[in-house]
């Protein structure tokens, strides 16, 4: 049941947080943000959209914003996300992904606000035992950042017996793609993920006068993993894709639907070779890479089975094809070679 009430979008300003705001907007729903910037951008939202610019870990700034905006629902999608840095400073991931998000619980018991639609992520299930990845597949992370999701969900599901906390965990597969009018798209600082990296790669070879301000050479981490051409396989998902499945969990929680944790996915692997060479195809450029060591903390292959969130939700993605999820970065890419302009954000 739509509500005129806010859907406060914890993280929203992020790479996938700010796809989610636009399907809010286009379902005619209201949400404001509150993002401390810390790797999200002012300028990925509408100015029509109010932007709360603080901490979910900040208390008193998490009761001001209950208390004037009368909110519906909670899409958290806050977090530190490099893996590589979880496990150089564990500390930070804990911090920022169970601290400060338990914080948020709190704050939402208090307003007496008990809906959420969580993000979290391929990395609660570690190295496969069994592929594609059923919910039912252990959970038993490889690296700190894959942990702190996991915690954060044990927090929902114990929450959820105890105080009648409703709550849907989306675990994500590889986020991927832009909208289709390229207006917004991934833009992290420092880029971590396969495809912008590809892309970054290709733009340096289009406008050599951006060499200096795009990352270093291309590395393929690791090419001795038990996969078909030794690289790492994922399974990429169009971030429209994901937005979608965030309306969908908040209408399936609000007709009383029971909580529930949900993989979103594709269901098809494709190395980072294959990623290389489809990215190549689409921007028509000579991509060169290096081999390199492995990289603690990554799992040799993970695909989604999301038959489960299929049936829950009726979600089914649209744009599935891995070529036309990497043309749309690669237009919001050409669009801006530097990622989004900085500007003063517009304040709530
Ligand atoms: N990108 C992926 O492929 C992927 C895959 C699986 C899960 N996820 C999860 O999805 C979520 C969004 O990922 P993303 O790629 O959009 O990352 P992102 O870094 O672009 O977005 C996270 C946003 O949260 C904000 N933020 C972080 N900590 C905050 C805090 N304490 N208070 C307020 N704002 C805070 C950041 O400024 C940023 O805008 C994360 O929770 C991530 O773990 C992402």
């Amino acid at each position: 049941m739509k509500t005129d009430k806010t859907i406060l979008v914890c993280g929203g300003a992020g790479y996938i947080g700010a796809h989610v705001v636009r399907a809010l907007i286009e379902a005619g729903r209201n949400p404001v943000v509150i993002d401390d910037l810390s790797t999200g951008h002012a300028a990925a939202l509408p100015q029509s959209v109010p932007l709360v610019c603080g901490s979910i870990g900040d208390r008193p700034l998490l009761n001001e914003v209950f208390s004037r905006y009368p909110t519906e629902a909670v899409v958290h999608l806050c977090a530190s996300i490099l893996v590589s840095e979880s496990v150089r400073d564990p500390l930070k991931y804990y911090r920022n992904n169970v601290g400060n998000g338990l914080v948020l619980l709190e704050a939402m018991l208090a307003h007496d606000v008990r809906t959420i639609v969580f993000s979290s992520t391929a990395a609660v299930y570690g190295d496969p035992q069994f592929s594609p990845l059923t919910e039912e597949h252990p959970t038993a992370p490889v690296n700190p950042y894959g942990w702190t999701k996991l915690t954060f969900e044990r927090m929902l599901h114990d929450f959820g017996s105890a105080y009648d906390l409703h709550w849907v965990a989306l675990r994500y597969f590889n986020a991927a793609g832009a909208l289709p009018d390229a207006s917004i798209g991934e833009d992290h600082h420092p880029e971590s993920h396969l495809i912008p990296l590809v892309l970054k790669a290709a733009l340096k070879i289009r406008h050599p006068d951006l060499s200096n301000a795009l990352p270093g050479s291309l590395k393929v981490f690791g090419s001795d993993y038990p996969t078909p051409d030794g690289t790492c396989v994922r399974d990429y998902i169009h971030v429209c894709d994901l937005a979608d499945a965030h309306l969908l969990a908040l209408d399936y929680l609000s007709d009383n639907g029971q909580s529930v944790a949900l993989n979103l996915g594709n269901g098809a692997g494709f190395s980072v070779k294959e990623v290389i060479e489809t990215c190549k195809t689409v921007t028509a450029l000579p991509i060169e890479y290096e081999l390199a060591d492995r990289r603690p903390g990554d799992s040799p292959e993970l695909i989604s089975d999301s038959a489960r969130a299929k049936r829950t939700l009726g979600w089914r993605p649209k744009l599935t094809q891995l070529s036309g999820i990497i043309q749309s970065a690669w237009n919001f890419h050409q669009r801006f070679p530097q990622g989004f302009p900085d500007k003063q954000p517009p304040s709530a």
